[in-house]
């Protein structure tokens, strides 16, 4: 701890063990504020962000535990150490579960209570730096344009905080439109390169007879049409940075090309006999199974491990749905402000964001961005993005007929086994009822096993008429 002398709520009914310890602790550089009472120490917290709380549990009127919990409700990293009296300790124990930083039993030495408030307030300043550290980190890939903050994103961010700035080449695995070009541009970005070319090559998208070409440049005459010396990827992308995407598509020759680039770190360009020594960091993109292809025999092993020295594992969108309202909100705002400049921060009305949620996304973030594009161009100004605006897959996927959940909670608390029981039997009776008690047709109806439903019919005893008609 520097100058900084961190704030102290020392909450103590005995006025001069309260004095006597305040004194002390004043001594070891502690900023102390003396209670007498829990209703006192309320208002003081409501004044002023303490760094710690040290209450007896005992208290004359408002108890230690009713202040600790109305402090942590006002300031959740808040450090509470709560004193006990003797023989208690199972007082202290419900204390901790509830957020209590630690405890400490009466009588005490001064020195215990030193050690476990400094530790105390440790965490505490390395939970700060960690969370701040996430935030930094979370922010600088948000300036690369990767939205989200679902368990996969944020494991994504850290895992790219640590491997861009190497040299390694880096596999980027995931289904199309998962953001893997965006992630290499990331990588890209944040690396020491990042103020030379990155460059990106599809290889699917030349004929194979060109890849070579264009991949390692060619001299002129080198080939009909060749009229001009060219330089290849690779050479432009000198000192920079290189995406091979869709790398599962190279022809057995040009793999073999490829590995000897990347072993011998120099290109020969087709028709010359003159190697030229290139530094580039190579990433490479697929979304297909390499290793499979691997394992079939159509690319080379040597080559997979050459390129999978890290790999990152884009998740499909199904997998973080959570992340959806995000990335739906940032594609709103980013085409709103392209189309009209005022446009930005359009909502999403509630149903339309629960099919978003419930649907599939074969093609994954791009076909989000793609709908919301879409959803933004059918909304008139004004209005919020609804049902009618989404497209007719989305609109009539999975979550389309599902009823909602949506059930407020009254106020009083309810019984939450009764109301699923009933609310399972009132479907299972829908589904009797709709296939005129086909138990197999309700199973399919419902999403589960014949076997499961009737186990069902059986646990919530005599159902609605159609259930008579047993199948
Ligand atoms: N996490 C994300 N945050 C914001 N935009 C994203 C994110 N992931 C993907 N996108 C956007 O989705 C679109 C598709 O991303 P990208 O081209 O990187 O996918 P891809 O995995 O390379 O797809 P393909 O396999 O089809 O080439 C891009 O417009 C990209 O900006
Ligand atoms: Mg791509």
């Amino acid at each position: 701890m520097t100058d900084y002398r961190p704030h102290v709520l020392f909450v103590e009914d005995e006025a001069l063990l309260r004095e006597a310890v305040a004194a002390r602790l004043r001594d070891e550089g502690f900023e102390i504020v003396e209670c007498g009472t829990g209703e006192q120490a309320l208002t003081r917290l409501q004044e002023f962000a303490f760094d710690a709380v040290i209450t007896d549990l005992r208290l004359p009127g408002l108890d230690g535990a009713a202040l600790m919990e109305a402090a942590l409700d006002r300031y959740p990293d808040l450090i509470v150490i709560v004193v006990t009296g003797f023989g208690t300790v199972k007082d202290a124990v419900q204390a901790i579960r509830r957020g209590a930083a630690d405890f400490i039993t009466k009588p005490f030495q001064l020195d215990e209570l030193l050690h476990v408030l400094r530790s105390g307030l440790e965490r505490r300043r390395l939970r700060a730096e960690n969370a701040l550290l996430r935030s930094q980190i979370e922010a600088r890939y948000a300036l690369s344009g990767l939205v989200g903050h679902s368990r996969p994103m944020r494991a994504l961010a850290q895992l790219l905080e640590t491997v861009a700035p190497t040299q390694s080449t880096i596999l980027i695995t995931g289904e199309t439109g998962t953001g893997k070009e965006l992630v290499a541009r990331a990588i890209h970005q944040n690396s020491t390169r990042a103020h030379q070319r990155f460059v990106a090559f599809n290889v699917s998208a030349v004929p194979e007879s060109l890849a070579e070409a264009e991949l390692f440049g060619h001299v002129r005459g080198a080939f009909t049409g060749a009229v001009a010396s060219r330089p290849g990827r690779f050479e432009v992308a000198h000192r920079g940075t290189l995406l091979l995407d869709e790398v599962g598509t190279m022809s057995p020759a040009l793999q073999m090309k490829l590995l000897r680039v990347l072993q011998e770190r120099e290109v020969e360009r087709v028709g010359d006999r003159q190697a030229t020594k290139v530094d580039v960091r190579v990433l490479a993109a697929t979304n297909a199974d390499l290793r499979k292809l691997v394992e079939t025999g159509s690319f080379r092993e040597d080559l997979y491990y050459r390129l999978n020295v890290i790999e990152i594992r884009l998740p499909p969108l199904r997998e973080r749905r959570e992340d959806i309202p995000l990335l739906a909100a940032s594609f709103l705002d980013r085409f709103g402000r392209e189309y009209e400049p005022a446009r930005t921060g359009v909502a999403i009305s509630q149903e339309a964001m629960r099919l978003l949620m419930a649907y599939g996304w074969p093609g994954n973030v791009r076909q989000l961005e793609n709908a919301m594009e879409r959803a933004l161009a059918l909304t008139p100004p004004g209005t919020a993005v609804d049902v009618a605006a989404l497209p007719p897959d989305v609109r009539d996927g999975p979550g389309a007929d599902t009823p909602s959940p949506d059930v407020a909670l009254p106020a009083a608390g309810f019984d939450l086994d009764a109301f699923l029981a009933r609310t399972e039997r009132s479907l299972i009776e829908q589904a009797l009822a709709q296939t005129g008690g086909n138990r197999r047709r309700a199973a399919d109806m419902l999403g589960i096993k014949r076997t499961t439903l009737v186990e069902k019919i059986k646990r919530l005893g005599p159902l609605d008429a159609a259930s008579d008609f047993a199948s």
